[in-house]
This record gives structure tokens, sequence and C-alpha cells, in this order.
């Protein structure tokens, strides 16, 4: 299975494997980190599921939607590589993706 490798607010960082058909945020909500509150519950209304990007992946995920960049713009925590975790299906191409849990807003 495809792997994410997830680095929570303290710094820490684990491998977890991803089902089929899941996003991001539901393979980090699903793995146990309660940080990631995913409130709207994906679907891209609420922006608990903000994360960093480790830049050698981030030409790889799906182009930013207008309501997606519009709710990173109300993050104190945007950078270059911010994107909402329930906007990015994993798939077998993103085996290795690295992303770190923003802080909280
Ligand atoms: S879970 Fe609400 S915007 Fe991603």
């Amino acid at each position: 299975m495809p792997r994410l490798v997830v680095t929570n607010r303290a710094g820490t960082t684990s491998e977890i494997e991803v089902g089929d058909g899941l996003t991001v945020m539901e393979a980090i909500r699903d793995n146990g980190f309660d940080e990631l509150l995913a409130l709207c519950g994906g679907c891209c209304s609420c922006a608990t599921c903000h994360v960093h990007v480790d830049p050698a992946f981030f030409d790889k995920l799906p182009k930013m939607s207008e309501d997606e960049d519009d709710l990173l713009e109300s993050s104190d925590h945007r950078t270059a590589t911010s994107r909402l975790s329930c906007q990015i299906p994993f798939t077998a191409d993103l085996d290795g993706l690295h992303v770190t849990i923003a802080p909280e807003d």
C-alpha cells in the first residue's frame, strides 16, 4: 500500500499506509491524529484540515480550487505549500508524500 508520511504539531513524524479511495485528510484522521479536526468532514468549508506539503511533492497534487484558495487565505499559517488535505485524493503516485499538520488558527 502507498505510504503517507505525517509530521504532527509536536514535530513527531510517522508513516501510515493508505488504502484505496481515501483523501489525505481521511488517512490522517483515521490514523488517530486528533489534532487534525476536519470539522466539515471534507466538504471544503472549514480549513481545519490544513497541512503544509513537502515542496518535492507539491507539483504532483491536483490543482487548487478557488474555494480552497479562499479558505487558506483566512489562515494565519498559510505558506507557499499549504493545502487543505481533504482536497487531495491519495493515489499510488503520491507514495511517500510528506505533509506537516499546520498550526491551529
Ligand atoms: S475538512 Fe473541512 S475543509 Fe477540509
